[in-house]
């Protein structure tokens, strides 16, 4: 890693969290890991830790210009950027613009319709449990946030939404749905964790054809070389080939 840093605080399913010599600041490494299925299957692919890392620094970017405050602070390496420390909320807010993955496994709803106006779901962030649906109330029953977080984070969401569906749109890509996670910092919430094609679906505009992680979960190949071409589409400057 190119910046130095100190111990692992965190390893996830995709990134692992360092400390740095500032309290305030973590490094975030992107590593080439994919899993699917609350880390039921799991491969590693080439060059998708940075590729991620560059989409989600742009994203990032994006949104901090529109004014949704994110704890992204720089890139610092083909695989690393540094994060401001957030104390993280256990919750992931998902946007759906269009119907799919577990929302049609639930409700019988085609794949594929419109939701307008956006619809906007809470799951637990527990993979024991696989990421169960709550409501705010169950938020608010066991201390996961307040009412007051509960609403910024609802209102960031949405927010992200009206900033990046056009921004995607614009690419050729529809933006199907995508989860979110935040987390407290001075007294603010911020948007924490990625964006990147793992934790969201895009969709080819014209072909529908599949841009993101569901390529992994459903085996379709040229998962990297998807997330290569989103990147190509939205403009984001990545390393040469190496
Ligand atoms: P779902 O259809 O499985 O509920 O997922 C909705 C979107 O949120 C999809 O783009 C994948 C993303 N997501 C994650 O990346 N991780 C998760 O743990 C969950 C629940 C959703
Ligand atoms: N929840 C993410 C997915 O379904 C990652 C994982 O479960 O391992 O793809």
């Amino acid at each position: 890693m190119s910046y130095p840093h100190g111990a692992e605080l965190y390893r996830g399913k995709a990134k692992t969290v360092y400390a740095t010599d500032d309290a305030d600041l973590l490094l975030m490494h992107f590593r080439d890991d994919t899993s699917a299925f609350d880390g039921e299957k799991k491969a590693a692919l080439q060059r998708k830790g940075m590729v991620n890392n560059h989409i989600n620094a742009f994203i990032m970017t994006r949104l901090a210009q529109a004014g949704v405050p994110t704890h992204f602070v720089r890139l610092v390496g083909p695989q690393d950027s540094l994060v401001r420390r957030l104390d993280m909320v256990p919750v992931e807010c998902v946007v759906r613009n269009v119907a799919a993955g577990s929302l049609v496994r639930r409700l019988g709803v085609t794949e594929g319709l419109v939701l307008d106006p956006p619809l906007y779901e809470l799951f637990l962030k527990n993979d024991a449990l696989h990421d169960p649906m709550i409501s705010e109330d169950h938020a608010l029953a066991f201390g996961w946030a307040s009412a007051a977080e509960l609403k910024r984070m609802r209102e960031l969401s949405l927010k992200v939404n009206a900033v990046l569906k056009p921004l995607f749109e614009a690419a050729g890509i529809t933006l199907v749905d995508y989860k979110l996670e935040f987390g407290r910092h001075g007294g603010e919430v911020l948007l924490g964790d990625e964006f990147t094609p793992d934790g969201c679906r895009l969709w080819d505009a014209g072909s529908g054809e599949r841009l993101d992680k569901d390529r992994f979960r459903r085996d379709l190949g040229g998962v990297v070389e998807a997330y290569e071409e989103v990147a190509r589409r939205l403009g984001v400057d990545l390393p040469a080939a190496g």
